[in-house]
């Protein structure tokens, strides 16, 4: 058993169950034994790949897309850009490169990183020492100009309660313990206060139905959203998940690139849920914002023009290096990859009527 493991023992002995979302916390963020709190367990040498990981490709093609959205609000002189989760820094790395050319564009940059990973924040302090990044300990220590937003793969790594529907109302999937040093699943008994948390397309399910609400992803976003509709700006959101709730347990975890089991090895393995876009634009649409998306990251980023790029950088490539472009290309776009689960959700304001590169 991990050390978190006799953490989570002692809260159950003397609390009882935890909800989905308090275990999920723990889990990734416990201070010492979190998943996200312990070195850096990202890329092919880790337990998971993204898709910046992967290639190049994606961050040039998001880093267009906001060079793009800042020429359509007017070149703004100054644009607060927030990374949420942004890990080794990759996806930044792409962006600011695929955009060295845009002029003026640098210049009106200033960087803000939400890492909860202390290594990766000292790898993102070296890696972006020129730029300075602000690493802010909260959302309210962004300043008063425009702001840009990107969020790869973050959203799904924020906690989620879950409820079943069962004959006699909602009850809630908590977590406790059982033999021999053991997780396991139980759950509340039914209460109808639950009903008001269930999204309003599945209240009326049928038993069975799981569904599965994050505060803290709506919080996040709604902040973010109103600070975006009294400042200008936009954000990108890209995530693995779908455009509606799907009435399923969408609970994984990974380790080593192998899925295992949600409760085995709490603090030792990636745990994440499966982001409801709807409840994310819910958010945006409140803030009064135009929603872009969400749609396939396939489509979005054929729309972008990857197919281009990766011929491009077929030009001069090796066999080698064009069979590996190739690859990214498909693992980026293809449905049978991450072209359909993966998704794009962007947010602007409302007042910006134009055509978006992208979400055409
Ligand atoms: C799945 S990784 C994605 C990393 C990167 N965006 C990428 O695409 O490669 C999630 C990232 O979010 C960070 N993270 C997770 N929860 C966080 C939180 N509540 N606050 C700040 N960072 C968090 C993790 O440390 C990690 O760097």
């Amino acid at each position: 058993m991990t050390r978190l493991f006799r953490v989570l023992q002692k809260l159950i002995t003397a609390n009882g169950p935890l909800t989905v979302a308090q275990y999920m916390r723990l889990a990734l963020q416990h201070p010492t034994y979190g998943y996200y709190r312990q070195g850096e367990r990202l890329g092919a040498e880790g337990d998971f790949i993204t898709a910046p990981e992967m290639s190049q490709m994606f961050g040039e093609m998001v880093g267009l897309w906001f060079a793009d959205l800042w020429r359509l609000l007017g070149r703004p002189p100054k644009i607060a850009f927030l990374e949420l989760g942004p890990g080794r820094g990759k996806l930044l790395e792409d962006v600011l490169r695929a955009t060295a050319k845009v002029e003026g564009f640098h210049k009106a940059l200033s960087l803000y990183l939400l890492e909860s990973n202390e290594s990766f924040r000292v790898r993102l302090h070296r890696q972006f020492s020129a730029w300075h990044p602000v690493f802010p300990d909260s959302l309210d220590d962004l300043p008063s100009c425009p702001l840009f937003v990107l969020a790869n793969e973050f959203f799904d790594a924020l906690p989620a309660r879950q409820f079943v529907r069962t004959d006699e109302g909602w009850c809630e999937r908590l977590v406790t313990t059982g033999p021999e040093d053991t997780l396991v699943w139980t759950q509340s008994p039914p209460n109808p206060a639950f009903s008001a948390l269930i999204p309003a397309p599945l209240r009326e399910a049928p038993p069975s139905t799981i569904a599965e609400v994050s505060t803290e992803r709506s919080l996040i976003l709604r902040t973010l959203a109103e600070r975006v509709a009294r400042r200008s700006g936009g954000g990108l959101v890209m995530d693995y998940g779908a455009t509606a709730p799907t009435g399923r347990d969408t609970l994984h975890a990974l380790s080593q690139h192998q899925l295992v089991d949600f409760l085995e090895r709490p603090g030792d393995v990636d745990v994440s849920a499966d982001v409801d876009f709807s409840l994310l634009t819910e958010e945006i649409t409140r803030a009064g914002l135009r929603v872009l998306g969400p749609k396939g990251q396939g489509a979005f980023l054929d729309d972008l023009g990857i197919g281009l790029r990766a011929a491009h950088l077929k030009r001069n490539a090796t066999p080698e290096e064009a069979t590996a472009v190739d690859g990214a290309l498909r693992f980026l776009t293809s449905p049978d990859e991450t072209g359909v689960r993966f998704k794009a959700m962007g947010f602007v304001p409302a007042s910006l009527t134009d055509e978006i590169a992208g979400f055409a």
